[in-house]
């Protein structure tokens, strides 16, 4: 499975089967959290056993609760940070999908409880549920391309596929406040319109755009 076919399968699960991961699939997200880290400068850590780190009202009502596994998301306080976080994150999230698990993006989580130690200079910015659905989650309402973006008009292919990946990225509530900028040397701008852990949606949304317009920004 490609990363785009992944984008193009993966929803927010929040119930899960009860069944662990395997340990052969533990050693395969344990490789690539090593080659994130390093590649992002980040300190991700696996945790095996979610244990109580869903046991918040909101959390046990959506069904989080149920999740097996869930990776910390922690890395060194920088002013990028959130959005090293969602970029690299989402990367992890998308071959979680390759591996045929499941995911969900939660700022809202048990901060104490959860399994990792994070030093003085680091944060833990947010967690990601992880485990076997109970199913594969469904399509949501969605912005528009004209939505989302400004800039010139004439806009060529590989932008419009890297805006229609952008527009299939997680976000916090699902409230997609980013615009995507063509400028008129056809250099791209990331725009950060507010809302909740938005440097984190936008770092998710500049991974996205990168494999539908099939180039780094
Ligand atoms: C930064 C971020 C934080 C999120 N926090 C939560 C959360 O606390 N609880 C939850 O159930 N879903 C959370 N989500 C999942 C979003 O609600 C979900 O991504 C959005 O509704 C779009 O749906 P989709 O992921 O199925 O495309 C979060 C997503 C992101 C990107």
């Amino acid at each position: 499975m490609t990363e785009k076919e992944a984008i193009l399968k993966r929803h927010s699960v929040r119930s899960y089967e009860g069944k662990e991961i395997e340990d052969e699939k533990v050693k395969l997200i344990e490789a690539k959290i090593d080659e994130l880290n390093l590649e992002g400068n980040l300190n991700f850590k696996f945790v095996k056993d979610a244990g109580k780190t869903y046991n918040k009202f909101f959390n046990v009502v959506s069904g989080l609760g149920t999740a097996p596994s869930v990776i910390a998301c922690v890395g060194k306080d920088t002013k990028d940070l959130d959005m090293r976080v969602g970029y690299y994150g989402e990367k992890l999230v998308l071959f979680l999908q390759t591996l045929g698990l499941n995911t969900c993006w939660t700022g809202t989580f048990n901060k104490k409880n959860i399994d990792v130690n994070v030093k003085d200079d680091e944060s833990l910015v947010i967690a990601i549920a992880v485990g076997y659905g109970k199913d594969q989650g469904r399509a949501r309402k969605s912005k528009t391309l004209e939505q989302v973006t400004a800039g010139k008009k004439d806009m060529p292919d590989w932008f419009k596929e890297g805006v229609e990946m952008a527009l299939l990225a997680p976000t916090a509530i699902n409230q997609q406040k980013f615009t995507i900028k063509l400028n008129d040397d056809e250099s791209v701008e990331f725009i950060d319109n507010g809302g909740v852990l938005s440097q984190v949606d936008l770092g998710i949304v500049k991974c996205h755009f990168e494999i539908g317009a099939g180039k780094k920004f």
